[in-house]
């Protein structure tokens, strides 16, 4: 074998959010999946989606894939997205043919692990009222209180965090409030956006004795199951790369952030 790896022979898996969510996800995969090529994608054009319909996320997505597939071969996608997983997943699998994996909240494992019967999901706005999302609550949380706050604010906030802003803890409580008035708190709080995982500390300052669930590792674990056995040799070290939709200040913001999670090259993608 040369040491030049083929650009087809390697195996190469997309992750695609709005913003930083996806990074949350990409970590998790590392930890399974450590010699994959990775492409991230975050569609700051359209950011945020959880403010969006479904048509314009759905439509979003399928020109951000078509756009990637023709510069990379792709052996899975990964919709690093509660909000658009729970709307285009159906649309995405009848367009493309490579496996695509979604992150949905995860009311599943959530249900089994409450104590006082009483969940908490935290979404986007538009992840709270899709038919998908009611319907796991009714399949799996049918036993269970389900408070559901559908938040574009931490989104945000998030997206500061990651770039390095500091942000008070009384901003978060101001956003949790509804929940901190209930008779009964949540103990199982589900983090239905993928952007969540990055303030799971600032969450946990604010409801200390809750669990936190999210898809991340359920998603790892579904992509090894699928491209596992494939993946590529150690002695193979790519450069993964990024891509964004527009490049303004805002992406030059997050420079720091990409090189931290291993990646160095970020590229605008025109649609
Ligand atoms: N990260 C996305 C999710 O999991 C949402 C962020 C947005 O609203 O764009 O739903």
């Amino acid at each position: 074998m040369t040491s030049q790896m083929n650009f087809y022979d390697r195996v190469s898996v997309l992750i695609l959010d709005s913003g930083i969510g996806g990074l949350s996800v990409y970590q998790e995969m590392q930890k399974l999946l450590p010699h994959i090529y990775y492409i991230y994608c975050f569609d700051n054009e359209g950011f945020p989606y959880g403010e969006k319909s479904e048509i314009f996320v759905s439509e979003q997505i399928v020109k951000i894939m078509t756009a990637i597939q023709k510069k990379h071969l792709l052996n899975c996608v990964i919709i690093a997205c509660n909000t658009a997983s729970t709307t285009a997943l159906p649309i995405l699998r009848a367009h493309f043919s490579c496996p695509i994996i979604g992150a949905v909240p995860a009311i599943k494992p959530a249900a089994r692990i409450t104590r006082n019967g009483v969940l908490g999901l935290l979404a986007t706005p538009e992840t709270i009222k899709r038919p998908y999302t009611l319907d796991l609550i009714k399949r799996f949380a049918k036993n269970c209180q389900v408070e559901l706050l559908g938040t574009s604010e931490l989104v945000y906030l998030a997206e500061k965090k990651v770039r390095g802003i500091k942000i008070p803890i009384n901003t978060f409580k101001k956003i949790l409030q509804p929940w901190l008035n209930l008779q009964k708190v949540p103990d199982t709080i589900v983090l239905g956006c993928t952007h969540f995982p990055f303030i799971i500390n600032e969450l946990q300052q604010v409801f200390f004795n809750a669990s936190m669930v999210h898809s991340g590792t359920a998603i790892a674990k579904r992509a090894f199951s699928l491209i596992g056995s494939q993946q590529n040799t150690s002695a193979h070290s790519f450069k993964n790369k990024a891509y964004c939709v527009k490049k303004n200040c805002e992406t030059e913001s997050l420079y720091p952030a990409l090189e931290k999670y291993g990646f160095s090259i970020l590229e605008e993608l025109s649609l």
